[in-house]
């Protein structure tokens, strides 16, 4: 049994902690939003990440959660750094949050500590938290500590699953100490431990991102060429896939990917690599991909309809991938944005993201259900694979419709069947 503290609970603080947890760790969470603690302590989780709240209250009497990091940090001999890294103006990530937990983590320094940064952050990083720790402790009386690198790589959604059945556990350290406890940690869990120097543990994390949004950029252009040439992108896809050097996972054309982590993480790697003298110009591709990909699909909208202009779209779906709440980057958000500016009315349904939405995009008419979204529309646009959407009965929802044209931008859909029930279908890449 470890004694451990989650700076920053967030997505990445909650299911982390509640996993440690599970695995017979003790875990305090702690976040300086207290109304956040407070909701917590009551059992109220903030965000949506099934199996979540179950795992939390399953491990209960081994977790505990506190707006003070002094009193975590005093209590712990590990401290994961989970706080949030949002991107700058110009790409870099924000990394103020990291320096100053870790200012705040010098000044409680107790005991050994082994100092975690799970947050996402460039290569370097560690470097600079174990130069702040040192800068802000009083030398004297502040006893030894290490820092480690230990990324993270959660998908929303499966985040639970992904923590306890990882391809891989990194861990990036600088003393065979720090090692043994982050390995002794990780026991439990079946799964290969990478052991690295620090800055190899961060490269490891931005490089895998970036990599994986390099393979959806691909597929979506591969897709294009499809569209234009008559071939079938899916097809495409599965040749490619069983090729073991490639792999079929993240060949799955859309709108673009979106969320929290690709598009920031992409735009940091980018950003690092040019200020260490390299400039990685492929990423900037990867981007520029990822943006058009989300025209393409207004545009697709526009070519069915011809006269956007006071046409009602029905939109399923609108969290950047489903069984999650979270609208950050979701291509919805720009995708949505230009056919409001170009006059479409647009009403739309998310089993769960609405809230967020509705912030965002506050135009949009939120409906309860499919078919009240789908009701008198011109056009449905399916945005989010959500399984509810998977079985809808098409015929039914043909009869409620205004023009039977149905734009399936995640190809769900089989296109002869839909067109067989009279539907205008387009899907990606085919
Ligand atoms: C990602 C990484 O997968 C995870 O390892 C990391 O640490 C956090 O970022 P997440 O953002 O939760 O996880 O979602 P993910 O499942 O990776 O999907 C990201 C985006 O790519 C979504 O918008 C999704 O719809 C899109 N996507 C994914 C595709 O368009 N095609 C695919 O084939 C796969």
């Amino acid at each position: 049994m470890k004694k451990i503290c989650i700076i920053g609970s967030g997505y990445v603080g909650l299911v982390s902690g509640a996993c440690f947890a599970e695995l017979g760790n003790r875990v305090i969470l702690t976040d300086n939003d207290e109304s956040k603690i407070e909701s917590l302590k009551k059992g109220k989780i903030p965000i949506y990440e099934p199996g979540l709240d179950k795992l939390l209250q399953k491990n209960k009497t081994r977790i505990s959660f506190s707006s003070s990091i002094k009193e975590g940090v005093l209590k712990s001999e590990i401290i994961f750094i989970c706080v949030g890294t949002p991107p700058c103006d110009d790409g870099s990530a924000d990394l103020s949050n990291v320096e100053r937990v870790a200012a705040e983590i010098a000044g409680n320094l107790n005991s050994y500590k082994l100092v975690v940064d799970k947050s996402t952050v460039p290569v370097e990083t560690g470097e600079w938290v174990k130069t702040t720790i040192e800068r802000n402790s009083s030398k004297k009386s502040a006893a030894a500590f290490d820092v480690a690198s230990n990324p993270e790589f959660l998908r929303e959604g499966t985040a639970i699953h992904d923590f306890l059945n990882p391809d891989r556990v990194v861990i990036g350290v600088s003393s065979k100490k720090a090692e043994k406890i982050l390995t002794e940690l990780y026991k439990p869990i079946k799964a290969p431990i990478v052991v690295t120097d620090i800055k190899s543990a961060e490269l490891i994390k931005h490089a895998s991102n970036s990599f994986l949004a390099m393979k959806i950029s691909f597929i979506n252009a591969v897709g294009n060429i499809c569209e234009k040439v008559g071939a079938d992108v899916t097809k495409v896809a599965h040749g490619m896939g069983l090729d073991k050097r490639i792999g079929r996972a993240f060949l799955d054309a859309g709108p673009g990917f979106g969320g929290f982590c690709f598009p920031k993480d992409l735009e940091a790697f980018y950003w690092i690599s040019k200020k260490v003298g390299y400039d990685f110009g492929l990423l900037h591709e990867v981007k520029k991909i990822n943006e058009e990909q989300k025209k393409n699909i207004a545009k697709k909208v526009e070519d069915a309809l011809w006269i956007v202009k006071d046409k009602t779209i029905a939109v399923l779906g609108l969290a950047f991938k489903p069984n999650t709440d979270d609208m950050r980057m979701a291509p919805s958000i720009d995708i949505l944005n230009e056919l409001n500016s170009k006059g479409a009315k647009i009403k739309a349904y998310d089993p769960q993201s609405m809230a967020k939405a509705k912030e965002l995009m506050p135009y949009i008419r939120y409906c309860k259900n499919v078919e009240e979204t789908c009701k008198s529309a011109d056009c449905i646009l399916l945005l989010t694979d959500w399984e509810e959407f998977k079985n809808i009965d098409f015929k039914k929802i043909k009869k409620i419709l205004k023009q039977s044209i149905l734009i399936d931008a995640r190809n769900v859909y089989d296109p002869g069947k839909m067109k067989k029930l009279g539907f205008i279908f387009k899907g990606i890449g085919k």
